[in-house]
């Protein structure tokens, strides 16, 4: 069957995720397999713009699917936000025969795509956060690696937490999203969760739920704390959500609790199962589109299937919070349950 790209450059760009190296193993070997030229591009958009460019083959994703981090580097780039660093990227493109451009990140990269689309190039982006705040797909790579690392830690603080009988504080990445500050929560135990997505009240939401805890007759409890959870960006902009948490608790019930930030720890090591194989369904779904001719397309996990879905369709659905395990949250924390 003939594809409609001849040669396709793939890049990560924004924050790091395990699996992101899954991906683009998966991006290569499937292009290879469907005779497409494959190029590697290094630290995002920079790379297209600088022409940091180079020819990739079956050997350059040898022994990667393990590997956390990515082998292409990763960047922020503000010049590409500019038209006349989109139009140095295009001719990138141009220069290197690059017809097609895989894309894994979150959505400030998959605008990064659209810029390019724009000036017809096809495009295709995966999406790749530990965050999982991505509003068109119900999960993105790295989601559920990072939380096993954090669910890691929590678990041995837990052990000196109860036997010193203390409160821990713990702060977990998400900086705008409280995605995995709640399913690290829930599988944790949490006493309490505080996201930046839901308005919390420190009295009602921390102090009494410690408080029932203790009466119930627990001596130790467990606060996970989103970085961005006062969604305040004055407090945003000097970090530290967890100490301002724990002084509160320490001002209000008078115990002294120990704060943690779990911070790029949770960013780095190994793939998980489930993202390694998620990557690699991706990847390959990605290429698939562009070999079919498609563009403008963000590879998606919906339902339990893979698809893909206009990217300018995608970027407008909003992240949310799953409802569900908001729900039972409440419950294990012994929030108040009322009817929907
Ligand atoms: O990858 C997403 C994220 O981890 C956010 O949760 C966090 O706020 C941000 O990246 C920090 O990124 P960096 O320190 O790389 O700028």
């Amino acid at each position: 069957m003939a594809v409609a790209v001849k040669r396709i450059g793939v890049l990560t760009s924004g924050g790091d995720a395990p699996g992101m190296n899954a991906a683009v193993r998966a991006v290569v070997r499937t292009a290879l397999y469907m005779g497409i030229d494959v190029v590697g591009i290094r630290r995002g958009w920079s790379g297209l713009i600088s022409g940091d460019v180079y020819r990739m083959d079956e050997n350059s994703v040898n022994h990667i699917i393990n590997r956390g981090g990515t082998i292409l580097y990763t960047a922020r780039s503000d010049e590409f936000r500019t038209e006349a660093g989109q139009k140095k990227a295009v001719a990138t493109c141009k220069l290197m025969g690059i017809d097609g451009v895989v894309a894994i990140g979150g959505d400030g990269t998959f605008r990064g795509c659209l810029a390019l689309a724009r000036h017809g190039i096809s495009v295709v982006g995966i999406p790749g956060t530990i965050d999982n705040d991505i509003g068109c797909t119900h999960y993105s790579i790295g989601y559920d690696s990072a939380a096993n690392t954090a669910i890691e830690a929590i678990d041995r603080l837990r052990d000196t937490m109860q036997s010193h009988e203390r409160c821990s504080v713990v702060e977990v990445m998400g900086h705008r999203a409280g995605n995995l500050a709640q399913y690290v929560g829930i599988a944790t135990g949490a006493t309490a969760v505080l996201v930046p997505e839901k308005k919390w009240d420190f009295k009602h939401d921390v102090a009494e739920r410690i408080r029932n805890a203790r009466l119930n007759g627990r001596t130790h409890f467990m606060v996970i704390v989103a970085e961005g959870a006062f969604n305040d960006d004055e407090i945003m902009k000097d970090p530290g959500s967890a100490n301002k948490v724990a002084d509160m608790i320490k001002e209000e019930l008078g115990i002294d609790p120990r704060v943690t930030v779990l911070g790029h720890i949770q960013r780095g090591g190994a793939p998980n199962a489930r993202d390694r194989v998620t990557a690699t369904r991706m990847g390959y779904w990605a290429v698939d589109c562009l070999a079919a001719g498609k563009t403008n397309r963000v590879v998606c996990h919906r339902n339990g299937t893979i698809c893909d879905m206009d990217m300018e369709e995608a970027l407008m659905i909003p992240n949310a919070l799953n409802e569900h395990e908001d729900t039972v949250l409440r419950a294990m924390t012994g929030g108040e349950f009322y009817e929907k």
